[in-house]
């Protein structure tokens, strides 16, 4: 089984100095690409600029760094795929400017529109065939098992993995992580606090049934 997964942030540039994006570590997305590599997957990651080594073992690594170039090399490989794990923390907004020159600072304030990026899952959403295995990640503050079904329907996936974000000590940059799955099916299975990487595990075996 290939499987393609995505993982990190995305930058979206502002000029040559100065870019837009978001604390994403892509240690979750790290440790789903390992866990698939370890239960004997050919893996595809997929990842935006983050400081942690990619996983030995891995199919194919590729480094992108906006949320453009994401959506060209994932809607790329995911045709030859079973599968796609979208654990990338993508930017909903770039700026609508790039300078190719630095800006300068003037005396006043400074207003920089943002226009939308391209939603890559929810592309990928309307591309899968029917033997294909589409999950996704919904970060939330609250209401996490209304806003994760309501994500798991419109985006066309079959399983979300849903976590709260804003607490110490679990989600963005943390080592641990709690874990809500929901499939299309009705299905909901909860993980507690553990690490990201037992959370992992736990993700891959529960959705391919290793
Ligand atoms: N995602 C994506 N492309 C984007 C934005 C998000 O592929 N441009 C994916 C993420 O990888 C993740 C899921 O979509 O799997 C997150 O869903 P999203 O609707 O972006 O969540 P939020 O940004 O939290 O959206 P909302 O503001 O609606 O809560």
């Amino acid at each position: 089984m290939k499987i393609l997964v995505t993982a990190g942030p995305t930058r979206e540039i502002i000029d040559p100095v100065r870019f837009v994006s978001n604390k994403s570590s892509g240690k979750m997305g790290y440790a789903v690409a390992e866990s698939a590599v370890e239960a004997g997957f050919e893996v595809i990651l997929i990842s935006g600029p983050v400081a942690i080594t990619p996983p030995d073992g891995l199919a194919e690594f590729i480094r992108v760094e906006t949320a453009a170039e994401m959506a060209d090399a994932v809607k790329n490989v995911f045709p030859s795929c079973d599968a796609a794990i979208m654990c990338a923390a993508v930017a909903d907004y770039r700026p609508c400017i790039k300078s190719h020159s630095k800006l300068k600072k003037t005396d006043g304030n400074i207003f920089i529109e943002f226009e939308r990026t391209e939603d890559i899952l929810a592309s990928l959403g309307k591309m899968k065939t029917a033997s294909q295995i589409l999950i996704g990640f919904a970060a939330e503050t609250d209401n996490l098992d209304d806003y994760a079904i309501s994500k798991l329907e419109r985006k066309n996936l079959d399983w979300i993995c849903a976590n709260i974000v804003g607490v110490e000590g679990r989600g963005f940059q943390a080592d641990n992580n709690a874990v809500t799955l929901f499939s299309r099916d009705g299905r909901k299975v909860e993980f507690e606090l553990d690490s990201k990487k037992n959370i992992a595990k736990r993700i891959i075996r529960t959705i391919f049934d290793t």
